[in-house]
């Protein structure tokens, strides 16, 4: 398939997991994409694992949770790549301090909307997609996250991702009228480095997969294949949702 022939995506967290199958994705679909981490190496890796396969794209270092650097990436992906019509707020990271997983898992996807929303909505249109989580439409119940006494950031992943679930929805309405789509999807778990410690754990795995009615975890390219369909002109009529992408996770 060839929907995202001419247009450019800049990806967040391109280095790793979800970013990257998403990046190649999008690449593999004929954009051009800046794969955008503050990991350098697996920023490059990914971009040359594009050009590799002969596609376009170029490779940037940034904390998404600095807002300077975030505005100034959109505006560099124009600069450099021509353009800027896909913007995936994707970068995240686990369990941490409550500061620090609301900077990065919450503030890092507002900045990328009030940004590079606005620049898209300048230049005629754009689709913006975040990846939220399950975790942004109900609470989790697998043990790790629900230990007593609550330690430091307890919540904080849920409450990043059900911000912005409310960020999707508010920016949808902000940017209606300027042809700008905004959406958001939420994955149940998946495969990827981020739940490196869980996947070394047999029995945690088997309690993680009868959570899902499929029976299953994710694989990051089932969630890059849903933001390829949300970047595309397929998804022209929707804005202001968030896809679960979950084997049925959230369906109970
Ligand atoms: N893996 C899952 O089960 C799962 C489920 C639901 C949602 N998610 C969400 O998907 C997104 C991607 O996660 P993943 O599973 O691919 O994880 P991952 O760890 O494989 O990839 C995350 C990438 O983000 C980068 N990153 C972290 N902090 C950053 C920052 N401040 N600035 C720029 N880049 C930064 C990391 O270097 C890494 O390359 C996250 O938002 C995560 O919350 C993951």
């Amino acid at each position: 398939m060839d929907r995202l022939e001419g247009k450019v995506a800049l990806v967040t967290g391109a280095g790793s997991g979800i970013g990257k199958s998403s990046a190649m994705r999008f690449a593999a679909e004929g954009a051009s994409v800046m794969c955008l981490d503050l990991d350098e190496s697996a920023a490059q890796g990914t971009a040359a694992a594009i050009a590799e396969g002969g596609g376009s794209s170029a490779a940037l270092v940034v904390d998404v949770s600095v807002e300077e650097e975030v505005k100034a990436s959109c505006e560099k992906t124009v600069r450099e790549l021509g353009g800027l019509d896909v913007l995936m707020n994707n970068a995240g990271i686990g369990r941490a301090e409550w500061d620090v997983t609301i900077a990065i898992n919450l503030s890092g996807v507002y900045y990328g909307l009030l940004h590079g929303g606005a620049l898209m909505a300048e230049r005629g249109g754009g689709s913006i997609i975040s990846t939220a989580s399950i975790a942004g439409l109900v609470g989790l119940v697998s043990s790790r996250v629900t230990e007593f006494p609550p330690v430091d950031g307890s919540g904080a992943y849920i409450a990043a991702k059900h911000g912005v679930v409310g960020l999707t929805r508010q920016f949808s309405l902000i940017y209606a009228q300027h042809d700008v789509r905004v959406n958001a999807i939420a994955p149940g778990y998946i495969r990827t480095p981020l739940i490196n410690e869980t996947l070394e754990d047999l029995e945690a795995v088997y309690n993680l997969e009868s959570l899902h009615p499929m029976g299953r975890l994710g694989e990051p390219e089932e969630i890059a294949a849903a933001a390829a369909f949300l970047a595309s002109d397929d998804a022209s009529f929707i804005t202001g949702i968030t896809l679960p992408v979950d084997g049925g996770y959230t369906a109970r």
